[in-house]
């Protein structure tokens, strides 16, 4: 049974939709859920279903670099077989992340390689895209391009606002990540496409 660590920093939809996957047959169970803000909504959703979680404030470092070392002793401590980034929102240093390569996906809001960084569904309405889209791919030094996972593409309405392609891009992500898990969780990296 493969161990799996999420990080969050907001609600954590993505980190309760992979949760709520990792049961039955699946090949991995959520192991911690940490966040680098305590007030995080998702900790209390991690709590209330008896997942052990960890905050890990990185206001209260004096560097980038403290707070990662903090980070990663909890991560450690779990001994998890994945990490997970599901909404977390900051940036993690090459020395971060080449501890954790090749077993690290995010999520991002954007069909990558289109869009890497923030305000993705602003930047698909402006460039009148009639597709937008998420992608769960592995962690590397460069950021939102590491090897692709998976992808689900969205028509872009007529009409839309950043808020409401937003709101269903994010119900894909919800679909789309449990899937990568339960695939990548088995060793198999072949990407996947929900359409
Ligand atoms: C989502 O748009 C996700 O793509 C991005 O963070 C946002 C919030 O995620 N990485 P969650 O609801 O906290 O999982």
């Amino acid at each position: 049974m493969k161990r799996v660590a999420i990080l969050i920093s907001g609600g954590g939809s993505n980190m309760l939709a992979l949760v709520q996957d990792m049961t039955g047959d699946h090949p991995a169970r959520p192991v911690l859920v940490a966040s680098n803000d305590p007030a995080a909504g998702g900790l209390a959703k991690a709590r209330a279903l008896g997942i052990p979680t960890a905050a890990v404030d990185h206001r209260a470092y004096p560097d980038r670099q403290a707070f990662e070392t903090a980070l990663a002793a909890q991560i450690d401590a779990a001994q998890p077989d994945i990490l997970c980034l599901a909404g977390f929102m900051r940036i993690l240093t090459p020395g971060f992340i080449r501890r954790y390569q090749g077993r690290m996906l995010n999520i991002h809001p954007s069909l990558l390689p289109k869009y890497p960084g923030l305000h993705t569904h602003a930047r698909a309405l402006a460039a009148g895209d009639d597709q937008a889209g998420c992608t769960v791919h592995e962690v590397t030094e460069d950021l939102d391009a590491g090897p692709i996972l998976g992808q689900a593409r969205v028509r872009v309405l007529p009409g839309d606002t950043q808020d409401t392609l937003a709101a269903r891009v994010l119900t894909h992500e919800h679909r789309l990540y449990p899937a990568v898990l339960r695939r990548f969780a088995t060793g198999d990296r072949t990407p996947l496409t929900l359409d």
